[in-house]
């Protein structure tokens, strides 16, 4: 089960650790430094201007075009005929690849045509696509005009995609008439369409890849991706030079509320720490081949799908396909040996999938994994057992790595380009290159090591991470600033040990993670409340052997309504494929239960952490502001039932 990879260089742990410590007291030089990777129109002669504290400007006279970064500057020094993208999708059977200067004909052609279609320098542009080269061309066409992407994922369904049009005001949406997943085809034109039709705000145009597997129903407004494309239909772009501050993409991610948060990414911070990161953590140089099995529609695959592997001039793989049943367990193996991949990044609930399927690993026997050096892993906890499995199956260092799409790459990893460092199961490395990471106690005081707290990086962040949201800086200062003055609160929970690993032990808000997927109570909760029967309804995250975490409801009905087992059954598919086509698929929602009341604090606060730590059999934290514990006691039955 082992193969033949050349092992990773070890790194000292105090020499990391010293460089790591002058990346936070020297941020200036460490980052001046590392933006020297970076072809700038206007050399930044400022790095980091504090003056707007607590926001943060990187590089604030900077001035560059991340598209020129990402494909123009590698065809001008030699690698025009080097592979920039291959796209395999084992779900249609299809296979095509992209020098770098074919990708660049595409995107400065869909730059082009964005332009003539009226998108201007930091108009906004939403993409809600599937996992094809399109998605791609489509982002780095918007960075190559100065326009702001928005990508959707496309498990999201209308209200999601509605909440985001409304929000990031559109000039024009680009997407598909269908996505492929292994069992059916999702049409994505009528929940555009329905998307649209709930929002406020139109887009003046909307652009639609058809696909051979459903042809979508064109109205007035759409455009058809293949006729805009045509070879001289319309000039292509040049690069528009933006300011390093100027935003690159907006990307939404869920909170507590249904109301999602619009993570604004700048340009030049983003590109120069993800160029850093691409070599320094993940250990690719540049026409090296990388893939990373997340989604565009996910911040991992923002950064490590399109932006740092191009950034780097190395080669990236775009996969319209699942771990499993697409053919088999085997489908990352025969990638890593079709393509060369030196090194994947995917996440835990992947693996776990895998080791269902195929417990012994017995399917990497028909494939040669010489190439592959790192499995990377992120997007929920990494559990010892997965990277035990892994590790032994691969022979190859499994990585866990921790970051959230408001920092854009990791806050902690170990960092596999400068050096391996001792793996510690369970943890998720130290912190890398400028985070500051604490753990603080209820007070805001750090707490020893060993001791679990709150996990908060002090200010400023580096760079890449996000400098606020999306036309809300008041919601940025209040979600993620106000708890503990001066630092970021990430949300999460954990310790740091002696040796300054960071374990993550989970979220301290009410935020769900399945599969890897970051959702919102709040929006599980808006769907279910929306049925007429419902009078109130909470919403927790329960353990999962595979996904790490599904949600599950609890409903109270109206007075007046009542129902026999059938009429309760009916109501409890009703509600789940309400949340289906509210939320989406990835929500998993698969058990509801109704009950006669919701325990609370005498101020009204559902507790929903209470009802997670019964459900999840750990030790339950009643608190003294309960209102009537007698609530509690009556779900503890229906809370230990396993879903
Ligand atoms: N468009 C439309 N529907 C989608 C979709 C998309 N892009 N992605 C997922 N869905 C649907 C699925 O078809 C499924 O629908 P179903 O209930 O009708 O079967 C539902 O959403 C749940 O999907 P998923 O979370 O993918 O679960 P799964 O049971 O189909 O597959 C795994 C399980 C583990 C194979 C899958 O979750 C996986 O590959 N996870 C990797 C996680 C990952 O990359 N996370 C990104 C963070 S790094
Ligand atoms: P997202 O913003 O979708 O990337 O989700 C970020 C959240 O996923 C974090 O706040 C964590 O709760 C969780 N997460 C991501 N990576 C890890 C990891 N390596 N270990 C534990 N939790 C993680």
């Amino acid at each position: 089960m082992s193969n033949s990879a050349r092992p990773a260089p070890t790194a000292d742990p105090a020499a990391y650790r010293d460089l790591i410590a002058g990346s936070v007291r020297d941020p200036e030089e460490f980052w001046g430094a590392a933006a020297r990777d970076i072809d700038w129109i206007r050399r930044p002669q400022t790095v980091l201007d504090s003056s707007r504290a607590p926001f943060y400007d990187w590089f604030p006279d900077g001035v560059l075009n991340v598209c020129y970064n990402a494909l123009d500057r590698h065809v001008v020094h030699g690698r025009a005929d080097q592979t920039a993208l291959i796209y395999d999708s084992p779900v249609t059977g299809t296979q095509r690849s992209y020098t770098y200067a074919e990708l660049l004909d595409q995107v400065a052609r869909f730059a082009g045509v964005l332009r003539n279609l009226g998108v201007a320098k930091g108009d906004r542009v939403v993409i809600y696509l599937p996992m094809i080269p399109e998605a791609v061309i489509s982002m780095l066409a918007c960075a190559r005009i100065g326009a702001v992407h928005s990508v959707v994922f496309g498990g999201f369904a209308p209200a999601e995609l509605a909440a985001r049009i409304e929000d990031a005001e559109p000039t024009v949406i680009v997407s598909a008439s269908c996505g492929v997943e292994p069992t059916r085809i999702v049409e994505y034109k009528p929940m555009l369409d329905e998307a649209i039709e709930r929002s406020s705000h139109k887009p003046a145009h909307t652009v639609i890849v058809q696909r051979e597997q459903a042809t979508a129903q064109m109205g007035e407004r759409d455009l058809d991706w293949k006729t805009l494309m045509k070879p001289d239909a319309i000039p292509t772009a040049e690069c528009v030079p933006v300011q390093s501050t100027d935003p690159l993409y907006i990307l939404y991610t869920s909170g507590t509320t249904g109301k999602p948060k619009g993570i604004v990414r700048d340009s030049g911070g983003y590109a120069t720490a993800l160029r850093w990161s691409m070599t320094n953590l993940y250990g690719v140089q540049p026409g090296e081949t990388w893939f990373c099995g997340s989604d565009v529609g996910w911040v991992v695959g923002h950064t490590y799908i399109v932006y740092a592997p191009l950034l780097t001039g190395a080669t990236t793989v775009l996969f319209e396909g699942k771990p499993v049943g697409t053919p088999d367990a085997g489908a990352y193996w025969r990638l890593i040996q079709e393509h060369g991949i030196v090194a994947a990044f995917s996440a835990p609930t992947a693996i776990r999938a895998i080791k269902k399927v195929d417990p012994d690993a017995k399917l990497l026997a028909d494939y040669d994994l010489s190439s592959l050096r790192t499995l990377f892993l992120a997007g929920e906890r990494l559990d010892p057992d997965t990277w035990q499995w892994a590790t032994d199956a691969l022979g190859v260092p499994v990585i866990d790595n921790w970051w959230q799409t408001e920092t854009g790459w990791p806050i902690t990893i170990n960092p596999m380009g400068i050096g391996a460092l001792p793996i510690k199961p369970g943890s998720s490395g130290p912190a890398t290159a400028g985070y500051d990471v604490q753990v603080l106690d209820p007070t805001g005081t750090p707490v020893a090591p060993g001791v679990e707290g709150a996990i908060c990086i002090r200010q400023p962040l580096p760079p890449g991470t996000l400098p606020t949201l999306w036309r809300d800086d008041e919601r940025y200062v209040d979600s993620y600033l106000s708890a503990f003055p001066g630092y970021y609160l990430s949300g999460d929970g954990g310790y740091v040990d002696e040796d300054g690993y960071v374990f993550i032990m989970g979220r301290t808000d009410d935020v769900l993670n399945v599969a890897g997927h970051r959702l919102s109570t709040g929006s599980i909760e808006e769907a279910l409340a929306g049925h007429p029967s419902v009078a109130e309804c909470a919403v927790i995250g329960v353990r999962d052997a595979l996904k790490g975490q599904v949600p599950r409801a609890l409903v109270v009905l109206k007075a007046g309504i009542e129902s026999d087992a059938e009429g309760e059954q009916a109501l409890q598919a009703e509600l789940i494929q309400r949340v289906r086509s509210e939320v989406g698929a990835v929500a998993a929602l698969n058990r509801v239960d109704v009950v006669d009341a919701l325990p609370k604090t005498r101020s009204g606060k559902i507790l929903r952490k209470t009802m997670r730590q019964i459900a999840d059999g750990d030790e339950a934290l009643v608190p003294s502001t309960i209102e009537d514990v007698t609530v509690l006691d009556g779900l503890r039955g229906v809370l230990e039932a396993q879903a």
